[in-house]
């Protein structure tokens, strides 16, 4: 399976410190965020990495990362996305590098405290759909939110006024090869965007997207300056990533 990390986007919602550099190269405790999604995917044994981003600190992600020597690895793949299509489109840039492998997406400001090693399998061995991974969180205003009945997903809603769950659809998603043929079909959302979310529920409809409720900690450091110093936190107090 392949790595794709999403690490696009203006940062809006952590202005001034996104006014001259990429969200996800900011601090995170001790390191840079785009160092956790990396981190994680090579925890998991996904070592076959591309880093999609944009904007104009696109070429500070090459200086910082080179070619992933520093997690152990003997290159790194790069895209760049132009303009703000959205998280689907993003992932739409990675095709060719991921075809016809299955791909294990993560967004570039979600820090897990648990290794994923054992989902990549049970993915891997899952014969058709997606899958998504859940957690409870107290805003589900700020989220795609999943609605479960029956053991299974019914629907998701991208960031409800008035959600029915508080089962947040987490910045990590593994898809089939298919997932390339969804993207095309799009139709930008209001926010004129691409959605992942849309992209969850064509699986949700064809009765093939499986979930998870992950254990341990989740933090998505991008999601306001208050999620932000949490991820900090959360970071600051978990030995295993102050390098113990
Ligand atoms: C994105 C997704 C949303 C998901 C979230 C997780 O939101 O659209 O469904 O719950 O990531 O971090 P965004 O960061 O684009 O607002």
């Amino acid at each position: 399976m392949k790595g794709v990390i999403l690490a696009g986007g203006l940062g809006m919602r952590l202005q001034p410190l996104t006014k001259i550099t990429n969200k996800h190269l900011l601090p995170v405790y001790s390191k840079p965020m785009i160092y956790y999604p990396i981190e994680c995917l090579v925890a998991a044994g996904i070592t076959d990495i591309m880093i999609v981003t944009g904007g104009n600190a696109a070429g500070d992600f090459i200086r910082l990362l080179e070619n992933g020597e520093e997690f152990g690895l003997s290159r790194l793949h790069y895209a760049y996305q132009k303009g703000e299509g959205g998280i689907a489109e993003a992932l739409g840039l990675a095709r060719e590098f991921v075809d016809p492998d299955k791909v294990c997406v993560v967004l570039g400001d979600n820090i897990l405290e648990r290794t994923i090693r054992a989902a990549a399998g049970t993915f891997e061995k899952q014969a058709q759909g997606a899958r998504v991974f859940l957690k409870e969180v107290p805003n589900p205003q700020a989220y795609g939110i999943a609605e479960v009945e029956g053991g299974r997903i019914a629907r998701i809603v991208e960031k409800p006024a008035e959600p029915k769950t508080n089962l947040a659809v987490i910045g990590l998603y593994m898809y089939p090869p298919d997932v390339f043929d969804i993207i095309p079909r799009l139709k930008p959302s209001a926010r004129g965007e691409l959605e992942i979310t849309d992209v969850n529920n064509h699986y949700v409809q064809a009765g093939t997207m499986t979930f998870e409720v992950v254990d341990g900690w989740w933090a998505d450091a991008g999601e306001s300056i208050d999620s932000w110093l949490e991820a900090c936190r959360l970071v600051a107090a978990s030995g295993a990533n102050k390098g113990e």
